[in-house]
């Protein structure tokens, strides 16, 4: 929406949105970096206490995934006037409040305005060390990529809408949306390796590929994926025909001509690698030398975590699917 406008430059700002972080950072003083981000959405499931969590959840993530400390907060949300109870709104917010505690993170205030549509979600500031910030220019050849949540919540999201979601799915993608990537980035932050993680970004709209894709150029390499390593939700493989996303479609559109598929590589699992993700996992590439120190790390923190493939030189592709 900006690639338009001449932002002046000032040398303040470290990354903005020229090189499709996840968040900006704006350097202060000598001592002080902040991180920012915002992330609003329409509701994505039905329970208005869970919707506002994940709402936090996934504002939230932007800065975890470029390895800063999320400290405030503030809400965006729309509602329609006068169609929605009290008490469905004041769940939302309750929702995201209970989410930015259980992160540490201050509520500081918000704006609300009507639409026809319901939308919440929230601005968040942080801070990070200027001298270890992941952006999705960091991906070195040879690493390794982690991804720590599987893929699915698109799909699960348009099936529960439509009462076609099984509870199995359903249960699995809400659970993974809740989830912070608190835990996960923490473990990522080894101080005993520092420069362990190479690039890192959170999976959320442009799904798998469309955020691959963004690394994969920013750093000047290509990610070869393992599809077979590759973690879905639970019973998702069904319920993609039919359910899959308008976003899903428009990823595809926008990615597709960048990326290699192996000629194995069915309908399905195409469409899931293409699906965007709410709260969605993060995808860091790893220094082969500190994976295994990385994989213990995020087992003794709790955090699943896949290995997917590996990041090798620049070629036609900027993810090949094998
Ligand atoms: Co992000
Ligand atoms: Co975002």
């Amino acid at each position: 929406m900006l690639s338009g406008l001449s932002v002046p430059t000032d040398d303040r700002v470290l990354i903005d949105y020229r090189t499709h972080d996840d968040a900006g950072v704006y350097r202060v003083g000598e001592d002080t970096t902040l991180v920012q981000t915002i992330d609003f959405f329409t509701p994505i499931v039905d329970d208005p206490y869970q919707y506002g969590q994940i709402a936090a959840a996934n504002a939230l993530s932007d800065v975890y995934a470029m390895g800063g400390t999320p400290l405030t907060a503030l809400a965006v949300a729309a509602f329609p006037a006068g169609e929605i109870e009290m008490d469905i709104i004041r769940r939302i917010f309750v929702g995201g409040l209970d989410k930015l505690r259980e992160a540490g993170v201050a509520l500081l205030g918000g704006h609300t305005v009507r639409d026809q549509e319901i939308k919440f979600g929230y601005a968040v500031t942080g801070t990070i060390d200027p001298r270890r910030i992941w952006s999705n220019a960091g991906a070195r050849v040879g690493d390794q990529l982690l991804l720590t949540k599987p893929l699915g919540t698109g799909v699960i999201a348009t099936a529960i809408k439509f009462a076609r979601a099984t509870a199995e799915a359903a249960d699995a993608a809400v659970a993974s949306m809740l989830r912070l990537n608190r835990d996960a980035a923490r473990a990522l932050a080894l101080p005993s390796v520092p420069d362990a993680v190479g690039g890192c970004t959170d999976i959320t709209g442009f799904g798998l590929l469309g955020h691959g894709s963004e690394m994969a150029r920013a750093s000047g390499v290509t990610l070869v994926i393992d599809s077979t390593a590759v973690p879905t939700f639970p019973g998702v493989a069904a319920l993609v025909k039919g359910n899959t996303t308008g976003g899903g479609n428009t990823n595809r559109a926008h990615f597709g001509a960048d990326i290699g598929f192996a000629s194995s590589i069915n309908e399905t699992t195409q469409a899931l690698l293409f699906d965007p993700q709410t709260s969605g996992g993060l995808l860091a590439t790893i220094q082969p030398g500190a994976a295994e120190a990385v994989r213990d790390a995020l087992r003794l923190a709790g955090v699943p975590a896949w290995t997917i493939g590996h990041v090798a030189p620049r070629d036609t592709n900027t993810v090949v699917i094998r």
